[in-house]
């Protein structure tokens, strides 16, 4: 099947079983699309009080049968059992990504190619981190690594201290789940959906309880300066505004860590600077610490740190 048809799919499940139990999102008081003027000015709220975190001492329970897309989501992922958020990870003061030389390589036919040369990084909470480099160097490749998307070939990568390549499969699947969240190039979104349901579905996906999703959503949206756009579909709206629907769905089951690849490379400047004002505002609000890759070097002075790749080392 292909991808277009998958997500035809997924939303006609989704909109069946929404009319099947009445669910409907309580979206009264969203307006109608603005003039652009408009809409630059209803970008970035204040920052908001973050919504009380009471997720540490429950669990995370499998989707409720009856209940809408999980149903389309169990059937093309099948979940983990439930697992308590606080048996995930240990308290823990330190870096929340330790990096120690770290090398990939990759194996096309008869030939290796090492990609990763021995990488040493820290990321601590609350900070935003660049990569920076020519195309090539490394950058995604590392990032992957850093939301366990992909494994060292050596070297040790810790997450709040917790070595991720002596995890199980299934143990660090619900690790980046529920403690990451990843925003892409090209936003990455189900393009049926409206910026309401995307941010929802991510929630259905973390196994945040259905009880948390409207004020959750409600307030993501909010803090990303889009509450005038809550029922619009990622067609009806402008490369900064998708993205930024992107950042919500990325922090609404609350990660500790955002890796973005590329954020801004989609967008003209002046959108790339609302971009970043977004992350730092979410890095107040929502404490969370940002990981991400540029080629923009108008943007690398927000940063508090830059780390530099050639060749898949750090210049330093
Ligand atoms: N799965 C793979 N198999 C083989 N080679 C790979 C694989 N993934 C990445 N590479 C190679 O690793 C190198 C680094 O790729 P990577 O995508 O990390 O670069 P990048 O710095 O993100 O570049 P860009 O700025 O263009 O996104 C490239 O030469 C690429 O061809
Ligand atoms: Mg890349």
């Amino acid at each position: 099947m292909s991808v277009i048809a998958g997500m035809k799919k997924l939303f006609s499940k989704i909109k069946s079983a929404k009319s099947q139990s009445g669910d409907k999102h309580d979206i009264e008081g969203a307006e109608q699309p603005e003039s652009a003027q408009q809409q630059d000015q209803t970008y970035i709220s204040e920052a908001k009080i973050p919504v009380e975190e009471n997720l540490s001492d429950e669990t995370l329970t499998e989707p409720n049968e009856s209940s809408s897309a999980e149903l389309a989501v169990a059937a093309q992922d099948k979940k983990p059992k439930p697992v308590k958020k606080r048996d995930l990870l240990p308290p823990y003061d330190g870096p929340v990504l330790e990096v120690r030389n770290v090398h990939r390589s990759f194996q096309t036919g008869s030939r290796i190619i090492h990609v990763l040369k021995g990488i040493d990084m820290e990321v601590n909470p609350q900070q935003l981190v660049m990569l920076k480099g020519r195309s090539g160097s490394g950058k995604t490749t590392l990032l992957n690594m850093l939301g366990g998307l992909d494994q060292p070939s050596s070297g040790d990568i810790l997450f709040s201290g917790q070595p991720l390549q002596d995890w199980g499969d299934r143990r660090r699947t619900a690790l980046r789940r529920r403690e990451i969240g990843f925003i892409f190039q090209a936003y990455a979104l189900m393009p049926l959906l409206s910026a309401w349901e995307n941010v929802e579905l991510s929630l259905r996906m973390a196994d945040v309880p259905r009880s948390e999703w409207k004020e959750r959503v409600g307030h993501c949206l909010d803090l990303v300066g889009l509450t005038k756009r809550v029922k619009h579909r990622p067609f009806e709206m402008s490369g900064g505004e998708q993205q930024r629907v992107a950042i919500a769905k990325a922090i609404a089951h609350r990660p500790r860590l955002l890796l973005a690849d590329e954020p801004t490379a989609e967008l003209d400047s002046k959108m790339g600077a609302q971009v970043m004002a977004v992350f730092r505002n979410i890095i107040e609000v929502e404490q969370v610490t940002i990981c991400m890759t540029t080629h923009d070097p108008t943007i690398l002075e927000v940063a508090d740190h830059v780390y530099e790749m050639a060749d898949g080392r750090f210049i330093k």
